[in-house]
């Protein structure tokens, strides 16, 4: 048990990075949070950088929620296990604790830590993210469209990851509440 909280820890202050600061500070861009949308993530890099700061953070927010659920599999913890330690990384993104508890929301962090447990999964919801985007431009939507239809396609092709993908859903769609508000309003204005 010591080393599965410990594991937990770990990736929680793994997830706690939030690379859209350093990568913006490499990149001469000003802090993410007070331009855009004000979020910490990829595509606010993107609104404000370009497009090659805005793939080096999706990558290096996807490698903090991969690296500890691997480490989680390859110790031979169970799915249970690495379910916690993926939700954990994503928690740390959400509520850092080098960030004043001020973070992101979780897409990117989620992706690495979920290719890592429930590839065919992710994979597919991947697929849903990059058609919706292809059809609206707008990220926070296809996020949402593919995180909701995260559990039912675990539910048919991974069901051992529903629960993580579970309330990985409701995470993320919580932390979307002000991009729904603003898409139900037609006022979100996407990339
Ligand atoms: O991954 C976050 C994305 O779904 C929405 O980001 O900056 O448009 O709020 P943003």
């Amino acid at each position: 048990p010591i080393l599965i909280v410990s594991l937990c820890f770990a990736a929680y202050l793994a997830g706690s990075v939030l690379f859209a600061m350093p990568v913006c500070r490499a990149w001469q861009l000003p802090d993410p949070r007070v331009l855009g949308s004000g979020n910490p993530g990829a595509t606010n890099v993107f609104r404000n950088g370009g497009w090659k700061p805005a793939l080096v953070t999706l990558l290096l927010d996807a490698f903090k929620g991969w690296l500890p659920v691997w480490l989680a599999n390859v110790a031979g913890f169970s799915i249970i296990v690495q379910a916690m330690v993926a939700l954990c990384a994503v928690t740390g993104h959400m509520i850092p604790v080098f960030y004043r508890f001020k973070g992101g929301k979780g897409v990117a962090t989620g992706l690495g830590a979920g290719l890592a447990l429930a590839p065919l999964t992710t994979g597919l919801m991947a697929v849903l993210w990059l058609l919706a985007m292809w059809r609206w431009r707008i990220s926070a939507l296809a996020s949402v469209i593919a995180i909701v239809s995260g559990p039912v396609i675990s539910a048919l092709l991974e069901p051992d990851t529903l629960p993580l993908f579970g309330l990985l859903t409701l995470l993320i769609v919580v932390r979307h509440r002000n991009n729904l508000i603003r898409l139900a309003q037609g006022r979100e204005t996407g990339l």
